[in-house]
């Protein structure tokens, strides 16, 4: 069992992970892409992971409402995938997704299952 797989290692959040945890092992692209969520969930059974954060996403806010289908795939079918692998192996699953969700009215957290 290795310890932590971070998905994504080009991005702002993996490059700012990757200088707090350097010998955790980040999947680019190359390795994991996410529009193949079966591939995804099968690298998190082969690296047997302590834990999984999902840092790579379809991050084109704008061109997401002309491509809705691939966003889909890469910010909710993908993750999905990650996280039922996860659940299987009995490890926490971190999931880091968009800003662009809620109007940002409100001084509580959200929770998970907020319309
Ligand atoms: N940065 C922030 O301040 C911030 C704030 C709030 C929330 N977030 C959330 O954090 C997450 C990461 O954001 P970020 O700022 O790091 O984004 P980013 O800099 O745009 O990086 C996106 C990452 O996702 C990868 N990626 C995109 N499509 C892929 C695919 N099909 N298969 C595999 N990898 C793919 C990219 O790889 P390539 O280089 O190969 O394209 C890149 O490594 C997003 O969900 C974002 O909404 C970020």
């Amino acid at each position: 069992m290795q310890g932590l797989l971070v998905f994504g290692r080009t991005g702002q959040v993996a490059r700012e992970l990757a200088a707090l945890a350097s010998d955790a092992t980040f999947a680019g692209r190359d390795r994991a892409d996410l529009t193949n969520p079966a591939a995804c969930a099968a690298l998190i059974r082969a690296v047997r992971p302590r834990a999984v954060i999902n840092a790579a996403a379809y991050t084109a806010v704008d061109r997401a409402e002309t491509e809705p289908d691939s966003a889909r795939l890469i910010n909710a079918d993908a993750p999905a995938a990650m996280a039922r692998a996860c659940a299987d192996l009995g490890i926490p699953f971190l999931h880091i997704s968009t800003d662009y969700i809620f109007d940002g009215s409100g001084d509580r957290p959200r929770a998970e299952d907020a319309p």
